[in-house]
């Protein structure tokens, strides 16, 4: 048995938990929008085409913003093709995808979808072909009262009351060579800052968010960071984070270890931000949006990216996730929520079928992937504040980590309610965990839930005909008293405890 102590207090926190850390992804790509969140002819489509049982699944998921309409997508696209008529909409080619864009999807469908599944959207807004101008026409479309061009056009198109859409993304991975016309930092930076100024005029009441790097490995990364930042750091709220997570060697101590090197990614951006203002002695904190993020790795190369003959809809991207993926995306949940001070948006990539933790078949069913549990067990309890951790744990090596902690763990408290939650991986292979977590000034009275989430297959998953082989069950190796909760933590196994005031 390995021993694991883990000791919090009352009166010491990291942060309050901003919930919009629990954020999805939805792109016009694949079967996300078609044949995901939206197919007409389906037997649970509504009279908006929306399917019934993606939407049910999504409110259970817990997403609380949804980033839309792109990823790569975003860069050649024209949002003015996605409102008006249906049937007057043009149908267009997709160059980042190679696929048919028929726009009977578009911004309407969007919000309109959204406020069914009771979500806050995440905007973004096309810096690779285009710029300010079409942005600034968007805004006025999506948030302006009326009186105008562009929202007298939004209400000529049945939708009286604007949006007040407040979060943007300013173009997507606009360091990636294969993004729809890249920039160099100094020319996104420039961009995003111009844009900014516009959309702030437009509207003063927007949060901002600048591209970061594409992920950690780019050759550009940590200048880009810097560079683009040393242009718009006035106008801009937030610094963008994407990272994907992979298995290649199938060494599962090495890919659990991603959810240490996310962190170093998270602190190394916070400190460039922070360089950033330190040249311009500012107070500004720049604050982190993590908006594409999860495990991608199987479902990619050849055959996964793009399907020859610009397909309406192609199956692409569509990762199968198993067992050991959903471990890896509940060990980066306590991750993004331990940097709260510092990560205040993200979003799991993407919602539905593509790298999604909801699967369909077009026509059939829609089932939970494994990665699905996780994310919904954190949604729907961690609300709060963190509390700052002490903890003492067993180590191991994998790939270039010498030491790390076999136990990865947060604690979240709810001052409305007292409420406690202590989420904890084991990421031992060999034996249990014995844990005690001592919860110091907390006043509690009794452990409400448990749940662990663990199977004896690694590479198990779930299916069409076998959907909840993956899923929580009811934790039984625990107790509590006096201060102390005591668990037994299966090897591989990601586990949560709700404890009442
Ligand atoms: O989420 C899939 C793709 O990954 C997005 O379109 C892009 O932003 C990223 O490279």
């Amino acid at each position: 048995m390995h021993d694991a102590r883990l000791v919090v207090n009352r009166n010491f926190t990291i942060a309050p938990l901003n919930r919009r850390i629990f954020g999805t992804f939805v792109e016009h790509m694949g079967r996300c929008v078609y044949g995901g969140i939206y197919e007409p002819g389906h037997p649970t489509a509504d009279e908006n085409g929306f399917r019934q049982d993606v939407l049910e699944l999504t409110k259970e998921l817990g997403p609380t913003i949804i980033r839309y309409p792109g990823g790569n997508f975003l860069s050649g696209y024209n949002w003015e093709d996605g409102v008006g008529p249906k049937e007057e909409r043009p149908v267009k080619r997709d160059l980042a995808w190679g696929q048919t864009e028929t726009n009977q999807f578009g911004t309407n469908e969007f919000m309109t979808w959204i406020a069914k599944a009771d979500v806050e959207p995440m905007f973004a807004v096309n810096l690779g072909t285009r710029g300010p101008d079409e942005a600034r026409n968007l805004i006025e479309y999506c948030n302006h009262p009326s009186g105008t061009y562009w929202s007298d056009l939004r209400r000529s198109h049945g939708v009286e009351e604007p949006y007040d859409i407040k979060f943007w993304c300013l173009g997507n991975e606009m360091d990636g060579p294969w993004q729809i016309c890249k920039k160099t930092a100094y020319e996104y930076g420039r961009a995003a800052l111009e844009t900014a100024k516009v959309l702030r005029w437009a509207d003063d009441d927007l949060e901002l968010a600048a591209c970061g790097s594409s992920f950690r490995d780019m050759p550009t990364y940590g200048a880009w960071e810097y560079d683009v930042l040393d242009q718009c750091f006035e106008e801009v709220d937030y610094i963008s984070l994407h990272q994907y997570f992979r298995n290649d060697d199938n060494d599962i101590a090495k890919f659990l270890t991603s959810i240490d090197d996310l962190d170093s990614f998270i602190n190394e951006v916070a400190a460039i931000a922070d360089a950033v203002a330190a040249k311009r002695r500012s107070k500004k904190r720049i604050m982190l949006s993590l908006d594409e993020w999860n495990v991608w790795y199987k479902a990619h190369g050849e055959g996964h990216l793009r399907k020859p003959g610009w397909p309406e809809a192609p199956k692409i991207l569509e990762e199968v996730y198993n067992f050991e993926d959903a471990l890896v995306v509940g060990g980066v949940l306590i991750t993004l929520m331990n940097n709260a001070d510092r990560v205040t948006a993200a979003c799991l990539a993407q919602l539905v079928n593509v790298i999604g933790p909801i699967m369909t078949e077009t026509g059939g069913p829609a089932w939970r992937q494994t990665i699905f549990h996780p994310f919904a067990l954190a949604s729907r309890l961690a609300h709060g504040e963190v509390l700052r951790p002490v903890v003492e744990t067993g180590g191991f090596k994998a790939g270039d980590h010498d030491n790390a902690p076999l136990l990865v763990s947060t604690v979240i408290r709810d001052p409305e309610s007292g409420r406690v939650v202590v989420f904890a991986l084991n990421r031992a292979q060999d034996k249990p965990m014995h844990l005690k977590v001592e919860l110091e000034g907390l006043s509690l009275g009794k452990v409400k839930e448990a749940h662990e989430l663990h199977h004896a297959d690694l590479k198990a998953i779930n299916d069409k005909n076998n959907p909840d082989e993956v899923a929580p069950v009811s934790h039984g190796e625990h107790d509590f008293t006096d201060e102390m909760l005591s668990a037994t933590l299966k090897p591989l196994s990601w586990n949560v405890f709700v404890l009442e005031a």
